[in-house]
């Protein structure tokens, strides 16, 4: 079966910024046969263009093809965390282009993973917590993995959020909306690592951007930050007291239920 191109798209809400998506052939090993692949490109002034990730080893060539059409080599690679399809393709990727690359500092583990493939990343720098990197601000918010970061350009009003978080449609649900963090998959976390992926979304709160870019999923364009502060503080945003029951003074619930006996009557 033959492969599809790459699409590359510049966002909407910012022409200098390049969605590049793909889905790959049902070929090669369990893990990429079929899969959607995505990857952030930014050209933004004031700093060098930048590839967010790479994808999975096997899969290099429909990056390269994606990051020609766009015409601009990058010159720095940040990535997010150390799941196959975003750190996979990370020698292939340098050796292609003159990249300054940047690991989290959690995340730069020299092991072979689960599925027996061993990536090796010998980065130009290991980041951190609140660690600058051009017009972005690293957070570290692990769980997905243990070094797991969101990329914040906060001029451009811009998370990169990966895997921090996913789109809302990738559970069923309308897009435009984010949802609680995919399982930590492709590796062999303990269950709290998931817990923990969810807890430390507290950590982005302190940021204001308009688009989360995630990579399963749709990005949500519109009020991301906001939408993300009322998922994490659930309670306080829809409880009416101290104490009381989040269910029974869900506000919404309850004006639902009047509006609800209200039509019954009528
Ligand atoms: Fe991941």
């Amino acid at each position: 079966m033959a492969s599809e191109s790459p699409v590359v798209r510049a966002l909407e809400c910012n022409e200098n910024v390049y969605d590049i998506t793909w889905q790959t052939a049902d070929e090669g090993p369990d893990i990429t046969k079929g899969e959607r692949h995505r990857t952030f490109f930014f050209d933004l002034p004031g700093d060098v263009p930048t590839l967010i990730d790479t994808c999975f080893q096997n899969r290099v060539e429909y990056l390269i093809e994606g990051i020609e059409q766009i015409g601009v080599e990058p010159e720095r690679l940040i990535i997010t965390h150390r799941h196959l399809d975003h750190i996979g393709a990370f020698e292939e990727i340098v050796d292609q282009y003159s990249l300054e690359t940047w690991v989290p500092e959690d995340d730069n583990i020299a092991e072979i993973d689960t599925y027996g493939i061993d990536i090796q990343t010998e980065p130009d720098h290991l980041y951190s917590d609140g660690e600058q990197i051009g017009r972005f601000e690293a957070v570290h918010v692990p769980g997905h993995s243990p070094g797991n970061s969101v990329l914040v350009d906060e001029d451009a009003s811009i998370a990169v959020c990966a895997d921090t978080v996913s789109g809302a449609d990738r559970r069923g649900l309308p897009k435009g909306y984010l949802i609680h963090p995919p399982q930590a998959t492709h590796t062999e976390m303990p269950a709290q690592a998931a817990v923990d992926a969810e807890a430390n979304l507290e950590n982005l709160l302190g940021y204001e951007f308009e688009v989360a870019l995630v990579n399963h999923g749709s990005s949500v364009f519109e009020n991301a930050s906001e939408k993300l502060e009322r998922y994490v503080n659930f309670e306080s945003n829809f409880t009416s007291g101290e104490g009381a029951s989040i269910h029974s003074n869900d506000r919404n619930t309850i004006q639902a239920d009047d509006l609800y006996s209200r039509i019954d009557r009528e």
